[in-house]
């Protein structure tokens, strides 16, 4: 068997690792450097490390390592925001127009109403379940399946089509699925992009972001722009980054069981509502959801009324953390409004860790239990 035809396991274990020689780490050591010796003679040009923003053999193993996930080139940065401010900003100039998601990550809607439209490009906001308006004119598509917070899901390959057909780029966050969830590139899209603060690292210790492209010009735009902006992970981020890759197989797949259980249990419970996750068969994402994607997340949502019962149920959990972000081993719950989502008061966003299935179902459930309906307690 090639290592072309590995499964995800294996695939995460190797992903960037250099070839073994006797005497040497699996993965090498974080390199901490800042300027590199260089050769008296040929300056930079004798060796790939000349200076850290540009260069860091670390950051390129974990480069390395996305990228084979993704199926194409990666370049990592600072933070999910940064690449995919990075990328909207190295692509877009005056006069464009970009269509971003109307229910996606809110910061990127903030950023685009503030900045973009600020340096004369038009905006436009699209649910990702659709309708899609007719992409011409449009230069960048940007997508983001299953959508942070509701869960939502576009289908990549249709849409692709059809902006292809109009010359638009695509791009697809995929911060919700991780490439083992779906390769939006062999789908037909341009650009990946994501946050790797979430699953894809998984461990709730650092923040990272990606982009991904097979087009040598797309990448070299992007590195120019990370080179010269210089929103960079450190050296130490991006090892932790590179270790934590090598269980993204194991850790997707007892969140994802352990969404599928909680779902279980909170569809037959009357006082939870709008319980939305795309692998529920009864989901209306579940269609293009289970056609497109290889695996479903860990994440899910749903609504318990209002912010107190909210409050009373997580502080009753013994599981389940109250804190945002999403992906990681510890299971976690947040109510969105407070940070400003356009989301109903209960609206909680769950985010399954790798707990035993049975312990969270079982903390979960007396938990709801203690919490009582909505409305405040007389
Ligand atoms: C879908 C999505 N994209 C991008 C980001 C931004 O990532 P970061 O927090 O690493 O900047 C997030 C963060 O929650 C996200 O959920």
């Amino acid at each position: 068997m090639s290592a072309r035809d590995w499964h995800d396991g294996t695939r995460c274990v190797h992903a960037g690792l250099p070839e073994p020689a006797p005497g040497d780490a699996f993965l090498p050591g974080p390199v901490f450097a800042a300027p590199y010796h260089l050769d008296p003679w040929q300056g930079p040009a004798a060796s790939p490390n000349g200076y850290g923003r540009p260069d860091n053999p670390t950051r390129r193993l974990l480069e390395a390592a996305i990228g084979e996930l993704e199926g194409g080139e990666c370049r990592v940065f600072a933070s999910g925001q940064a690449a995919i401010t990075g990328l909207l900003l190295a692509l877009l100039r005056p006069g464009d127009r970009v269509l971003l998601p109307a229910d996606g990550y809110f910061p990127v809607r903030a950023f685009a109403t503030a900045t973009l439209e600020g340096i004369g490009v038009s905006v436009g906001f699209v649910p990702t379940a659709g309708p899609y308006p007719s992409f011409d004119g449009v230069r960048l598509l940007m997508l983001e399946t299953p959508a942070n917070p509701g869960l939502d899901v576009a289908d990549v390959a249709a849409l692709t089509a059809e902006a292809h057909a109009a010359g638009t780029l695509v791009v697809v966050d995929n911060t919700t699925a991780t490439p083992l969830g779906q390769r939006p590139l062999d789908l037909g899209a341009d650009l990946v992009v994501a946050s790797g603060t979430k699953a894809l690292t998984g461990h709730s210790d650092l923040l990272l972001g990606y982009v991904a492209a097979r087009s040598a010009e797309l990448l070299e735009t992007l590195t120019g722009w990370r080179t010269t902006t210089g929103a960079v992970p450190g050296a130490f981020d991006a090892w932790l980054a590179h270790r934590s890759l090598a269980t993204l197989d194991l850790r997707l797949a007892r969140q994802s069981a352990n969404a599928a259980a909680v779902v279980e249990l909170l569809a037959g419970r009357a006082d939870v509502t709008g319980l939305r996750w795309p692998g529920r068969p009864e989901d209306p994402a579940y269609p293009v959801a289970s056609a497109q994607m290889r695996r479903m997340p860990g994440v899910l949502c749903f609504d318990l009324g209002d912010a107190a019962r909210v409050a009373r149920f997580v502080e009753a959990s013994r599981l389940v953390a109250a804190a945002t972000s999403f992906g990681g081993l510890h299971t976690t719950a947040d109510r969105r409004a407070q940070w400003g989502d356009d989301t109903a008061p209960g609206f909680v966003r769950l985010s399954c860790g790798v707990e035993d299935t049975a312990d969270l179902v079982a903390d979960i459930g007396a938990a709801l239990d203690a919490a009582g309906p909505a409305g405040p307690l007389s």
